[in-house]
């Protein structure tokens, strides 16, 4: 299904902490509804303002009764800077939504455990609304560098949520995937840091379970037509995470 290119009405937008934003806006057109784990070209600035790239920004969450996407993103350069002074009522142009997202129909019926780090957590929520909504809750396991949040977001959708902070002043005190056991899964989904995603798919290939892992690389264009997202796999070559991501094989990405 092709991207669209839509101006959109920001409905709410709030800090969740010092860095992290929601914003909630109106997506009117529902012959493209996002799926979970696809992603939106994001930018509130005119096209000769830099920065040059609009910001890809996965779907958070997503309502097909009201048609509301949620996104989460952190605060960290000019572009989501930019972002943050949106107001209720002001406009904002999304292309999308973009890429493949979580295979949710192959999922079900197996074991899963969500695997997040930090903003990475973000595209986990719609994947666990509807795997909850197929009446098949995943256990979540996130790391985050000191307090979690969007946790009560996630309780309804996941039979166990435990979380592991760099600080220890919230949770166990280590790293996400001295949480779990993948042996216990048929699936890891997992969205995070790149050294954390490769940490996992080793720790799942050793154990003989599959992984999916979800890759934030820098984008240009969003929908597969510049290359400015080209990443080499070590089984598939290289591809456009864009395009053929951003859901990948966790032995296609890493091996
Ligand atoms: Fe342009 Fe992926 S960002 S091809």
């Amino acid at each position: 299904m092709r991207a669209q290119n839509c101006d959109c009405k920001v409905l709410s937008h709030r800090a969740v902490s010092d860095t992290i934003r929601l914003l909630d806006v109106k997506w009117e057109d529902m012959a493209h509804a996002p799926k979970a784990g696809q992603f939106y070209m994001l930018r509130c600035w005119r096209q000769d303002e830099a920065p040059l790239l609009s910001r890809p920004i996965s779907v958070h969450e997503w309502s097909p009764d009201t048609g509301v996407v949620s996104f989460l993103y952190e605060v960290r350069g000019e572009g989501t800077h930019k972002l943050a002074a949106l107001l209720p009522g002001d406009t904002l142009n999304l292309t999308g939504p973009a890429g493949n997202g979580w295979p949710v129909d192959q999922l079900l019926g197996k074991k899963i455990a969500l695997v997040g780090g930090g903003i990475g957590t973000a595209p986990l929520l719609q994947l666990a609304k509807e795997l909850a909504a197929a009446g098949q809750k995943p256990d979540l396991f996130c790391g985050f560098r000191d307090m979690p949040y969007r946790l009560e977001a996630f309780a309804p959708y996941c039979a166990k949520v435990e979380v592991a902070t760099d600080s220890g002043n919230f949770g166990h005190h280590g790293l996400v995937t001295e949480l779990y056991d993948p042996a216990d899964y048929d699936v890891i989904c997992c969205c995070g840091p790149t050294p954390m995603m490769k940490a996992a798919t080793k720790l799942s290939l050793e154990k003989g379970t599959e992984i999916l892992v979800s890759l934030e690389n820098k984008m240009a264009c969003g929908i597969g037509a510049c290359l400015g997202c080209t990443c080499h796999t070590k089984n598939k070559g290289a591809i456009s995470v864009c395009k053929q991501g951003p859901v990948l094989k966790g032995e296609d990405a890493y091996g």
